[in-house]
């Protein structure tokens, strides 16, 4: 009887989609509580395989409700046909799935300034997902943006779009991009309105009586630390608190009411978009790791940046979000190489240094310090008693536990549902 929090420990993708689906068996709930459709949380179980970018990863089990928490911005549109998609592979939502009226909504102004900002940034580009996450956590933040709720009165919701489009028409214009239609987006969004009617209710006392009740919750989150707006590499970064301290803003949680928090991290790292990434592999290496990890996003299919397994990272990571243990995921995709680094802290000119000595721009120039371990060649796909595991794939991870100072808990060897150690 325990609130978990799941928290992404590199620049995301880490697998924490498969954990929460692992975890949700035994979970009441599921909590979406920050991010928008930004992320893209995959799973493989016996319904088949799925990226869920609004949804609560943990909905496949009947028994668990889903909330999509206040901290969280929508884009409608893709919230409908995700809840479809579901339903058309046999997974209802209906009276399990409650949204808080208070996200703020992901508006069409949103996405075209997302890309002209991306546009005019150039080369310095942050390499974002297009999806209207920086403009729409920016209006909310700065008391411009539009909330779900809003659409239960029509009026209320056209005076606030009305505002907006008084000024986002006048940029827009601007920058070369046609105004937008006031009674278009009504329409649209009346639309889009009744589809997502039946699920919209206030979630904290949803939340609140689970609490008291003692029922298990897992709290999702999306994107990963170094991704955070505060603590990540900015400003290649995403426009939400990805920290486990997010999760009381996000959907309304005491922090004394967390028990365990969980950072997810993958065998290796890996990264979208752009910026600063010190064990980056640019060589073949670095190929090997996309080719036998997949690693293309799931969001929009990009081709991730693969390195080593950065220790200094985590441990950072560990310390600030106060993990209380750690899941290790894709643990298979290093079977076949036959040298595999940790890297143990930074250098630059020659001194020790490390992750918060410094900003994106002291990140980009620091040298990874590496501790060379055996491979095991051998394969660890499906593997789920720890015994099991080659001599050196159990010293890999003993080094691991070493490096970050917190125990690990689950190792993922596998994409699938039952493909995993439970230690
Ligand atoms: P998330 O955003 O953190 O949920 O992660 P993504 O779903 O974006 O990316 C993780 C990818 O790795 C997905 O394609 C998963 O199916 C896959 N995956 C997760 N755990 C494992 C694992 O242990 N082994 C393998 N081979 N694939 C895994
Ligand atoms: P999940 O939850 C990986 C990255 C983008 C870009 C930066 C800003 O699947 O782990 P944004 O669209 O948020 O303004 O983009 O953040 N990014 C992610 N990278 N996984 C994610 O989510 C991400 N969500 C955002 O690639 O570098
Ligand atoms: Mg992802």
């Amino acid at each position: 009887m325990a609130v978990s929090l799941i928290i992404g420990s590199q620049w995301g993708d880490e697998g924490k989609g498969k954990i929460i689906d692992v975890l949700a068996e035994k979970s009441d709930y599921v909590v979406r509580y920050h991010g928008g459709n930004n992320a893209g949380h995959t799973i493989k179980n016996n319904y088949g395989k799925f990226a869920m970018h609004l949804i609560p990863s943990g909905v496949f089990y009947k028994n668990t409700k889903a909330i999509i928490a206040n901290g969280v911005v929508l884009d409608l549109e893709v919230l409908i046909n995700e809840i479809a998609l579901l339903k058309k592979s046999g997974i209802g939502l209906t009276g399990r799935l409650f949204i808080s009226p208070r996200c703020n909504l992901i508006m069409p102004y949103h996405k075209l300034l997302d890309k002209l900002y991306e546009e005019a940034k150039g080369n310095s580009k942050t390499g974002t997902t297009g999806r209207g996450i920086g403009p729409a956590y920016s209006d909310k933040v700065s008391y411009n943006g539009i909330r779900l709720g809003d659409l239960f009165d029509k009026n209320v919701f056209s005076q606030k779009l009305e505002t907006q489009l008084l000024i986002k028409n006048k940029i827009l214009k601007a920058l070369g991009e046609d105004a937008l239609s006031q009674k278009e987006i009504e329409k649209q969004y009346f639309e889009f309105f009744k589809k997502i009617k039946p699920f919209v209710v206030e979630t904290y006392p949803i939340l609140k009586k689970a609490t008291d009740s003692k029922k298990n919750i897992i709290l999702e989150g999306a994107q990963g630390v170094f991704l955070d707006n505060d603590w990540g590499t900015y400003p290649f970064v995403t426009a939400s608190t990805v920290l486990s301290g997010g999760a009381t803003a996000g959907c309304g949680i005491s922090p004394k009411k967390i028990n365990n928090i969980i950072g997810v991290a993958k065998a290796y790292t890996t990264r979208v978009g752009a910026g600063p990434f010190p064990t980056e592999l640019t060589d073949e290496t670095g190929e090997k790791l996309v080719e036998q990890g997949h690693e293309y996003g799931a969001t929009t299919g990009r081709k991730r940046r693969c390195g080593w397994f950065d220790a200094e990272l985590i441990r950072f990571a560990a310390e600030i979000n106060g993990f209380t243990e750690v899941a290790i995921t894709k643990m298979d995709i290093l079977d076949n190489f036959s040298s595999i680094k940790i890297c143990t802290g930074y250098s630059l000119n020659g001194k020790k240094s490390g992750y918060t000595n410094g900003d994106t721009n002291f990140l980009s120039k620091v040298k990874p310090v590496y501790k060379i371990m055996k491979g095991w060649m051998k394969p660890t796909k499906g593997i789920r008693n720890y015994e099991e595991l080659p001599e050196n794939a159990k010293k890999y991870l003993k080094e691991i536990e070493k490096q970050i100072g917190v125990k690990i808990k689950y190792v993922s060897t596998g994409e699938e549902r039952n493909e995993i150690i439970n230690l």
